[in-house]
């Protein structure tokens, strides 16, 4: 049977079934890194959020466990974050372990004691390795006053140059970020709001954001902050996406720096992803080796429902490695796909082109290319073609294919997936998503990760990623080249099937 078992994901985590959105308690802890995800354990469509789990040894091959926390009688358990507490400070350890600390959102019911609608902050913990969790006695330990229906998604991080936990949290509708500190993760007391002055984008809901230090250029002296800050709509490909800030914070205000002017259009703005499909993006806590590694949701809330894969709903992206880079005189965001994902590449088998060039056509690879989970690397020179680029998953009669693709006079790349197999699901799928993007010595240089349902591409050393969802057949395993308007040259292609690796 074809159905939708074709889309289900060889490197992406999905849950075995049911609805799934936001990445939620990111946190290394003993080996494993766990993932937390708002989860329908009842349906295929977004409701009764819980906090479903699994583990990771290597943030590729996870392990699906029994929910965590479950929506009840009287509230759901929307989106939040989890930290170790090695110290102890909350006094919820045992007596030889030290506890996990969730902060979730509490979406009340009627009957709840709160205005029904309203959300709160709440505290759960686990005693034994996130296993089981336990609710604090007296939740909520973060309220606005008067409540309020769009107060949620706390994001905890460690703040060593205080010595105390900070929190951020958004009011969604008021598109503010609230930041908090603590000093037991039971009582918070406000520090300061970050807004954007002459806010472009009204209507625009602000959620999961996230603060947190990076070196820029490799300078452990020079730090600057990173404020993610996910918005709904009005992302830089439609619908939802995640934008970003760089700047200051002196242990109780957010500064951004290089803040386009009131009344930019997205594209004037810092994103994590260019694509469609990369939302709700948060970093683990307690990264082993102090890295900044985030996760994304691969979709849309434009679309999200209507994804046709069943009995699951809702992949998440493959989580990258983040780091600060001045570009043209800007702090900016680089990614590259984890360490893990790197070496699981590098130990396998590649089918290898050094070089070919292509004539104003279509060439389509050698049949050892084929597949449907792939690493693709490649450099490409446009040279005085007008476009170049790859068709992957393309069918065997070429009607049905993913286009990556630059174009030399706009100085932009692009994933088209107009033609990219089942689209037609819903009006909002957009079709095409397009980066700016200089070339460096005449080169463009990819990586492009390949699975069932979706595709990542990450161009020159990670300056820019564009995330789409897919849905092409099985059948749909062919990679082609393509120079339009002229001549262009590929090298060093290097093609590496994974689907072996992953299941
Ligand atoms: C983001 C979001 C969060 C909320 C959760 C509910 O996608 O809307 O703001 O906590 O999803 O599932």
């Amino acid at each position: 049977e074809t159905g939708t078992v074709q889309w289900r994901p060889a490197l992406h985590y999905t849950p075995e079934r049911n609805w799934m959105n936001d990445p939620n308690g990111l946190v290394f802890n003993n080996g494993l890194y766990h993932l937390f995800y708002q989860y329908n354990p009842k349906g295929n469509v977004w409701g009764n959020m819980s906090w479903g789990h699994a583990t990771s040894p290597d943030l590729i091959h996870w392990n699906e466990h029994d929910v965590a926390m479950s929506a009840n009688e009287t509230e759901e358990i929307f989106s939040g974050s989890i930290v170790v507490d090695e110290h102890n400070t909350s006094r919820l350890g045992s007596a030889n372990s030290s506890p996990l600390i969730a902060l979730y959102t509490s979406a009340y019911k009627a009957g709840s004691g709160h205005p029904a609608g309203t959300q709160a902050q709440s505290l759960a913990y686990s005693q034994d390795e996130a296993q089981t969790w336990h609710p604090y006695d007296h939740n909520p330990v973060l309220t606005l006053s008067p409540e309020s229906k769009n107060f949620r998604d706390p994001k905890i991080s460690w703040y060593p140059k205080g010595g105390y936990w900070l929190l951020t949290t958004v009011v969604a509708d008021a598109q503010v970020v609230k930041i908090y500190r603590s000093n037991n993760l039971l009582n918070w007391e406000f520090l300061s709001d970050f807004s954007l002055p002459g806010i472009p984008h009204q209507g625009a809901l602000w959620e999961m954001s996230d603060l947190f230090p990076l070196p820029l250029d490799g300078d452990k002296n020079d730090q600057k902050w990173v404020m993610i800050v996910n918005v709904n709509p009005w992302s830089i490909a439609g619908g939802s996406g995640a934008l970003y800030f760089v700047g200051g914070f002196d242990g109780k205000v957010f500064v951004p720096e290089h803040l386009p002017p009131a009344g930019s259009d997205p594209s004037q703005y810092l994103w994590l992803d260019h694509g469609a499909d990369f939302y709700a993006a948060g970093t683990f806590a307690h990264e082993p080796h102090g890295k900044a590694v985030i996760m994304g949701w691969m979709s849309n809330w434009d679309y999200a429902e209507h994804v046709p894969t069943a009995p699951w709903k809702g992949a998440m992206a493959l989580p990258r490695v983040l780091a600060l880079k001045t570009i043209d005189g800007i702090p900016q965001l680089v990614f590259s796909p984890v360490d893990q994902y790197t070496s699981l590449v590098q130990g396998q088998p590649a089918a290898r082109i050094e070089t070919l060039t292509v004539s104003s056509s279509i060439k389509e690879l050698d049949p050892s290319t084929q597949g449907t989970v792939q690493n693709i690397a490649v450099t490409i020179h446009p040279g005085a073609a007008q476009r170049a680029g790859l068709i992957i998953r393309g069918s065997a009669k070429g009607d049905v294919g993913t286009r990556i693709f630059y174009d030399t006079s706009n100085h932009t790349l692009t994933l088209d997936r107009s033609q990219s197999g089942e689209t037609n699901f819903s009006s909002a799928f957009s079709k095409q998503h397009i980066v700016n993007l200089p070339l460096e010595n005449g080169e463009l240089r990819l990586t492009i990760i390949v699975d069932r349902n979706s595709v990542e591409v990450f161009a020159n050393n990670g300056r820019a990623v564009i995330t789409d969802l897919i849905f092409p057949t099985l059948d749909d395993n062919r990679i082609s080249v393509f120079a339009e308007h002229g001549d262009a040259t590929f090298n060093d292609l290097a093609i590496t099937n994974l689907s072996d690796l992953t299941n």
